[in-house]
């Protein structure tokens, strides 16, 4: 495969259904989910705390089992995690004790592909989140935005057909995440992968996505966590964070996302 390899797939969620807990007595998170994402798309999630965000996302990743309903990438139903689908959390989940380049490395080296090959896949990755003068760091003598920019070349590396982030920048300072986001949305329009994001931020979701989905109920509203709206942000992939446009549509989710929190 060459550096021009587009590798991403499509997503498919249908009456997805997810309770913690045994039958009757545990906790209904989600109900009713369903959501077509195309290939190539990127589709930020976003909704009040608890109204089953992450949930949907681990199932995606293959950490916990739903409950009711379908979900299958690429076509293939998702029963475990694999490495076609990269996952980035807020923390980054390095490994301390290796440097970048290898903590990079690690996942080609798993998939037991020729040294050469491993060694072209790091360094593109590496170079495309910008660090390459830092190969040869540990995570520990790096920022936590470099720290985050690693986590992200490390699944990259995996070459996957889909990303899935849930709060990626959460924990970094504003300038940083405003970098990263930057840095994201242009790694996204190069390498296609279809990406699900999930994100407090409605600026956050409104910058990054092609379509940005409003979870709505959850424990806490006595409803499980739902899909309230879909909404298409028809803005160039070059978004003007002060235009009117911009503004129109955070209104709009914020009202989404508030309106119907208050009344469910
Ligand atoms: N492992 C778990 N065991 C029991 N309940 C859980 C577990 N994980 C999440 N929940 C509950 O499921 C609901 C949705 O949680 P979560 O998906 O983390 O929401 P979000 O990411 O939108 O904040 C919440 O009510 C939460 O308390
Ligand atoms: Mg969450």
């Amino acid at each position: 495969m060459s550096d021009t390899t587009i590798n991403t797939a499509e997503v498919d969620i249908s009456g997805l259904s997810k309770r913690y807990g045994p039958e009757g007595a545990g906790v209904q998170a989600v109900a009713d989910v369903d959501l077509h994402i195309a290939s190539g798309e990127f589709v930020a999630i976003v909704g009040a705390s608890g109204c089953g965000k992450s949930t949907v996302l681990r199932i995606l990743a293959g950490f916990e089992p739903a409950t009711g309903g379908t979900v299958t990438v690429g076509g293939a139903p998702i029963t475990a995690p694999g490495p076609e689908r990269g996952v980035v959390f807020q923390d980054y989940g390095l490994f301390p004790w290796l440097t970048v380049h290898e903590n990079v490395a690690y996942g080609p080296r798993r998939r037991r592909l020729s040294r050469a090959r491993v060694r072209e896949l790091t360094e593109r990755f590496i170079r495309t989140v910008g660090l390459t003068r830092f190969a040869d760091k540990y995570p520990g003598q790096l920022s936590g935005g470099m720290q985050q920019r690693v986590a992200i070349a490390r699944v990259l590396a995996n070459e996957p057909t889909v990303l899935l982030m849930d709060e990626p920048f959460g924990a970094l300072d504003a300038l940083t995440r405003s970098d990263l986001q930057t840095e994201l949305k242009r790694i996204h329009i190069e390498t296609k992968t279809t990406v699900v994001f999930v994100t407090h931020s409605i600026e956050e979701a409104v910058f990054l996505a092609d379509r940005v989905v409003v979870m709505t109920g959850g424990a806490s509203h006595g409803v499980p966590g739902h899909i309230s709206r879909v909404v298409t942000i028809d803005l160039p992939a070059e978004r003007d964070i002060t235009s009117p446009d911009f503004n129109e549509y955070k209104r709009e989710i914020s009202d989404l996302v508030h309106a119907v929190a208050d009344h469910v």
